[in-house]
């Protein structure tokens, strides 16, 4: 198959871009799209042939369920029931946002949507494009991250082509998504709710709106039951070993260092960290500043894909302080790592 590459403007999406994207949507076809998270592939909800090429495309289990993405609360109601109290709550404070809720299932769902649980995973994206490709098809789309199984989310559309050219019909490409990791997913369903994957809306903010969360702990076996389908720690993980620091800047520096003398390296670091990494010889993949998490979350996936690619024996990348956002990027590493964190002091 051939993949069509679309540059569609971010802010102001060219209505006969979105209108190819459309047709492709509404006879089955698969149509990468960005959001403000990562991008997402896209296909109709209400068709269970093109529900069933996601999983194919993407090399994915069907035992992992699909988030549905809506434009308009009016099309919640043809997928979800029965709104616990916090939906409404939740809704008026994050979306449209990188807030995806568990809602009990409506009954004539695709069940392989939801892998057979009777909740489904509801958000709507805070992105001009997604929201027009949505409106335009009348439907509800269906929106794992476009990536091939086990690989990192897409921020760019070039990740997408990567993973993805030949086995989807069109890549809408709106430069960079201006979050980088994926959206926190709530499970409202339950009292107080769980967050089972950290993201942009702090556990905090939640805390605000609904007064009490709790936060999913980590799994660290991989072969035991996942608390929550896709919260497996191999989820993330790059092929070349990746070595996760936790300790204070300069402790974490001599351990590169050390790391480097041993293991040909590439090293994740901080703006704070390049003048020192030069003098030593070491190659890095600057994150940002230590301090900005939503720049370390923006620049955290193609790193770690850029990374991966260029042929070292070992990433090194020190977990970032903070909360916030920093939070969703040390899940993110921590899964990286299959769930070791060396300590450095
Ligand atoms: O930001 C995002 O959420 C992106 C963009 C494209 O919207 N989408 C995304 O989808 O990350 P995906 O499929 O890569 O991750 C969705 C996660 C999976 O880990 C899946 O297991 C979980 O949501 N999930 C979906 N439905 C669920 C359910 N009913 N119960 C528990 N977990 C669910
Ligand atoms: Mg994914």
């Amino acid at each position: 198959m051939k993949t069509h590459l679309l540059t569609v403007s971010a802010t102001h999406p060219e209505p006969d871009v979105i209108a190819a994207a459309a047709a492709c949507i509404a006879v089955g076809e698969l149509v990468a799209m960005p959001t403000e998270t990562v991008y997402g592939l896209a296909a109709d909800a209400h068709n269970p042939v093109a529900v069933a090429r996601i999983f194919a495309a993407k090399g994915r289990p069907t035992t992992d369920p699909l988030i549905v993405h809506i434009a308009d609360i009016d099309q919640l109601a043809a997928v979800a029931t029965d709104y616990p109290p916090a939906y409404s709550l939740l809704a008026e404070a994050f979306w449209p946002g990188p807030l995806t809720m568990l809602l009990p299932r409506h009954r004539s769902l695709n069940s392989t949507i939801t892998a057979g649980f009777d909740t489904v995973a509801v958000r709507m994206p805070a992105h001009p494009v997604a929201l027009a490709l949505i409106r335009a098809c009348g439907t509800p789309l269906v929106a794992p991250s476009a990536n091939l199984f086990s690989h990192p989310s897409p921020t760019t559309a070039a990740h997408v082509v990567h993973d993805l050219d030949g086995r989807i019909a069109m890549v809408l490409d709106a430069g960079a998504c201006r979050i980088g990791v994926e959206s926190t997913i709530v499970d409202i369903t339950q009292t107080p709710a769980v967050i089972l994957r950290q993201g942009d809306v702090s556990a905090e903010q939640l805390t605000t709106v609904l007064g009490e969360v709790m936060v999913l702990q980590r799994t660290l076996a991989t072969s035991q039951a996942a608390p929550a389908p896709g919260m497996l720690l191999k989820h993330y993980a790059p092929r070349t070993p990746l070595r996760l620091l936790r300790g204070p800047a300069a402790a974490v520096q001599q351990a590169v260092a050390q790391i480097h003398r041993q293991q040909h390296t590439i090293w994740l670091c901080y703006a704070e960290d390049e003048a020192y990494a030069q003098h030593l010889g070491i190659a890095t993949f600057s994150l940002g500043a230590v301090s900005d998490g939503a720049q370390i979350a923006r620049s955290l996936f193609a790193a770690l894909r850029a990374a991966d690619a260029a042929g070292y024996a070992v990433i090194v990348v020190a977990e970032p302080n903070g909360t916030g956002v920093a939070a969703a990027v040390r899940d993110r590493l921590f899964r990286a790592a299959e769930g070791v964190i060396h300590t450095v002091e």
